[in-house]
């Protein structure tokens, strides 16, 4: 189901940080027009939907999601709303027969994942759910590099992601209109809160996209930091902020990933140990490797994130470039029909790692995994 131009109409589900930082003014450039238009907008914050539709050219708002699936006209949703809402969300929307892209995180758990693969494959639906950290030319520099014994024998990996005060600090939400005043304290509650949905989930990705599946996870996981200030406000916190998980991909080689409130490795990305070197980062053995793409991520200026394919123009001067490059390879699957590696059985696999650690650090069990993907 799509107009008949073939033009993707685009609901957007949520009108904060993401929305208006990344998928809206992404969508209303110029250059997408022929494959995307911004259709509708919903959320429940009294004008926050029609103050954002009148500053990116939305044709519709909402203060609701039932309105937005019912009378919105739209082929495609993008979801970005909190995590804890993302389930019933994707569930209502596959249901109204519209195509889904997901922000980070898809689900909280595997079996709310499988209900909507399952679904959407009944209903002849798709699902992209970011991040495509797969599509990453570095990331996939890095497999064949390690496929090829650049390293040795890959032994054991280091990555991971801290919250610090990032969601507090936004400047995006330091404003007093209802587009840029906006309370982050979902962050930090159950469910969906926490730095492994949030942040961890970019490395594990990543981890994946190198080196597979894994097969076995056992973790410690607790809340360290008890409340949070926003605004002269204390948010008060119940989901874990201090996770460290041990991975196994089978024959002996492992993974440390942490989620934690404070306190990143300065690696600048997953460390990968090999009995003939180190990758770190975009680094081999300390020097700069090359990829596709390298030259345009170097320029002044240049960011990681102009090497994705979609990335080009005007699209390089905003901000959260990932999610916009997530949001095209959907509307150019719904359009060419040719499939995006970016799939719900990537996040699936993901989700099942995160809820597997939090379910080992309360048993004291190590779990196996049951997805791949
Ligand atoms: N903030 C970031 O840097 C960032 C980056 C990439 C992805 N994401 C992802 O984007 C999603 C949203 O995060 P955010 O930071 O934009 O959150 P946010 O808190 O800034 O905005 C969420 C918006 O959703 C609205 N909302 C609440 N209930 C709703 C409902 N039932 N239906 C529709 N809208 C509803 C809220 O009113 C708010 O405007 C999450 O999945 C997050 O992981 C965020």
């Amino acid at each position: 189901m799509t107009s008949t131009n073939n033009v993707i109409r685009m609901g957007v589900v949520g009108a904060g940080a993401i929305a208006q930082r990344g998928i809206l003014p992404h969508l209303s450039l110029p250059d997408v027009q022929d494959r995307v238009r911004l259709q509708a907008v919903c959320d429940p914050v009294p004008g926050r939907a029609e103050a954002a539709a009148q500053k990116f050219g939305v044709t519709r708002a909402f203060m609701t999601y039932e309105e937005l699936l019912e009378h919105g006209d739209v082929d495609a949703i993008s979801i970005c709303s909190p995590i804890g809402l993302h389930f019933e969300q994707g569930k209502r929307a596959l249901e109204a027969g519209k195509h889904i892209h997901f922000n980070k995180t898809m689900t909280t758990t595997v079996a709310e994942a499988t209900a909507l693969i399952d679904l959407a494959r009944v209903k002849g639906l798709k699902i992209v759910a970011s991040p495509g950290e797969v599509l990453r030319p570095h990331v996939q520099q890095i497999k064949r590099m390690i496929a090829a014994g650049v390293i040795g024998t890959p032994v054991w990996t280091i990555c991971g992601a801290a919250f610090g005060r990032y969601h507090e600090d936004e400047i995006f939400r330091k404003g007093d209109d209802v587009l840029s005043n906006v309370d982050p304290s979902w962050y930090f509650r159950k469910p969906g809160g926490g730095p492994l949905y949030d942040m961890t989930v970019y490395v594990l990705h990543g981890l994946t996209s190198v080196l597979g599946p894994a097969k076995r996870v056992t973790a410690l996981s607790g809340t360290r930091i008890k409340e949070r200030e926003f605004r002269g406000m204390m948010m008060p916190t119940d989901a874990d902020d201090n996770t460290l998980m041990l991975l196994d991909y089978g024959d002996n080689l492992f993974s440390m990933v942490y989620g934690t409130a404070a306190g990143n490795l300065p690696t600048g990305g997953p460390a990968f140990f090999g009995t003939g070197g180190t990758i770190m980062g975009a680094k081999l053995n300390g020097e700069p490797f090359d990829y596709p793409g390298k030259e345009t991520a170097d320029l002044p200026n240049g960011h990681i994130s102009w090497t994705l394919p979609h990335v080009v123009g005007e699209h390089r001067n905003l901000g959260e470039m990932h999610v916009y490059e997530d949001v095209m390879q959907l509307v150019d699957w719904v359009r060419d029909g040719k499939a995006t590696p970016v799939t719900a059985e990537h996040a699936r696999h993901v989700i099942d790692i995160i809820e597997s650690a939090y379910r080992s650090a309360e048993t004291g069990r190590v779990q196996d995994l049951m997805t791949t993907f």
